[in-house]
């Protein structure tokens, strides 16, 4: 039966008074955060990081998928500001937690940034608020881990606060999915908590979808990028499968997915970077061991997976060697280094293993990305390298890693000596300059 805090919250959040805040502005948070705001919600933003907070405070974005036009417009009239105290969050109603859920060595979650975002929270709610956990996480995180921690400040459930666990589904740079077009799944510890967190979502996203529970809802997340993270490490085998077969599996995959039903391309490349995809599914692997069920599929996957940026310095050695150029003697180029195309996002970018792979053997490596105009990070300090004819004629390869949508692959064809391309950037074209994995 309902009660007095659910009737109160729920009129507010009918009537559209409520405030919002959002604990973590980054790829997830600032997106979500500007959603709100420009549908008339006023949105605090709450981060530890000083740095973005003086962006927001200057109006400028530092995510792809944020303009400055659009961050100028909602904090010009007084929808959105960003801060980094905690205290601030008394203000809002329904606070919404984005913020990182790494790994701590290969299979094992890191959910500290979620616990510390919380302790802060719980010492600092107002009384009746509603609390949404966005970040991925493994099943059982929000009830086992997130409600302790309110109830150790004496907060009750479905009294003082509710909470729900709502995935975020986001594809930064795919612009046929904006946040909106992206149906929401929501997942409470309680059903007033789920249904409380549909009416806000309602507002922003043109379908939520309630599931039973909290659990469910991190299920589900887990799942999709399980999904996603097992079909690429399937086809990064078969594309090394075929290789040593002489067949060409980009041929095979776009003949494949002429089928109408029951086929999904997916495609080989160098390893698979992000926050999301080489990580998630092994926080569901941890999970699953407490259970005592070990998930072979997840494992090999994550292995595959973790072995293309070797598999993809292994082939550029024999492809030298054929040349009779010795890899350590060869001067290589790496093109695109960010982890995805058209994204400035370097996290777990399997470009940076292949550079690291190269320098280790003390290879000559030298980048271009047209996002990235310097590197100084995992041991590595370059600079983005002048794109001229002569500087291309200087390497024995170039490497393609990422490929960039507004890059000239004509012009590196026709100016480099040999290309080894593992995104498929020369799609259609034949040339003896090119090898693809
Ligand atoms: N990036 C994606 O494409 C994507 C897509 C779907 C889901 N996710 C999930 O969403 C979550 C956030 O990912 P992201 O890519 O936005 O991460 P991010 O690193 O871009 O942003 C996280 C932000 O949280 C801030 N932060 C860290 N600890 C904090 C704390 N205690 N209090 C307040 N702020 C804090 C960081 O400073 C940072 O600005 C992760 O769980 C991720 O797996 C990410």
């Amino acid at each position: 039966m309902a009660n007095d805090s659910f009737s109160a919250l729920k009129e507010k959040i009918l009537r559209k008074k409520i405030k919002i805040a959002v604990v973590g502005l980054g790829y997830v948070g600032l997106p979500l955060a500007l959603e709100f705001a420009k549908k008339g919600f006023s949105v605090l933003g709450i981060d530890v990081d000083c740095d973005r907070i003086e962006c927001i405070k200057k109006k400028q974005s530092y995510i792809s998928d944020v303009s400055d036009g659009e961050l100028r417009k909602v904090i010009s009239c007084g929808r959105f500001s960003a801060i980094n105290d905690f205290r601030a969050i008394k203000e809002s109603d329904c606070i919404i937690i984005c913020v990182p859920t790494p790994l701590k060595r290969k299979y094992n979650p890191d959910i500290s940034y979620i616990k510390q975002a919380v302790k802060a929270i719980s010492k600092n709610i107002r009384k009746v608020s509603l609390v949404i956990l966005e970040s991925t996480t493994y099943p059982g995180t929000t009830q086992e881990v997130i409600l302790p921690l309110f109830e150790e400040q004496r907060l009750k459930h479905n009294r003082d606060f509710y909470l729900c666990f709502s995935p975020e589904r986001i594809d930064p740079g795919n612009k046929n999915y904006p946040v909106n077009k992206i149906p929401k799944i929501i997942g409470g510890v309680s059903k007033e908590a789920t249904a409380l967190a549909g009416l806000v979502y309602k507002n922003i996203i043109e379908k939520v979808v309630l599931v039973s529970s909290a659990r469910v809802a991190e299920a589900v997340k887990l799942l999709e990028n399980t999904f996603r993270l097992i079909n690429i490490g399937l086809i990064d085998e078969l594309a090394m499968m075929a290789h040593k077969m002489k067949i060409d599996i980009w041929e095979v995959i776009d003949a494949a997915k002429t089928k109408p039903f029951g086929f999904m391309p997916f495609y080989p490349s160098g390893g698979c970077g992000g926050h999301c995809i080489p990580k998630d599914p092994l926080y569901l692997y941890w999970k699953a061991k407490k259970f005592g069920f070990e998930s072979r599929f997840i494992k090999l996957a994550s292995d595959i997976i973790t072995f293309m940026p070797e598999y993809v310095v292994e082939r550029l050695q024999m492809a030298l060697k054929e040349k009779g150029i010795p890899l350590k003697k060869a001067k290589i180029l790496v093109m695109g280094v960010t982890y995805k195309k058209d994204i400035k996002d370097l996290r777990k970018s399997p470009s940076l293993d292949i550079i690291n792979i190269l320098q280790k053997r003390n290879v000559k490596v030298a980048y271009f990305d047209p996002l990235i105009p310097y590197l100084k990070l995992n041991n590595i300090n370059l600079k983005s390298i002048e794109l001229t004819k002569d500087k291309l004629n200087k390497f024995d390869c170039v490497v393609i890693a990422t490929d960039h949508s507004s890059v000239d692959y004509g012009f590196i064809l026709k100016n480099s000596r040999f290309i080894f391309d593992t995104r498929n950037a020369y799609r259609g074209i034949k040339s003896s300059k090119v090898i693809r994995l």
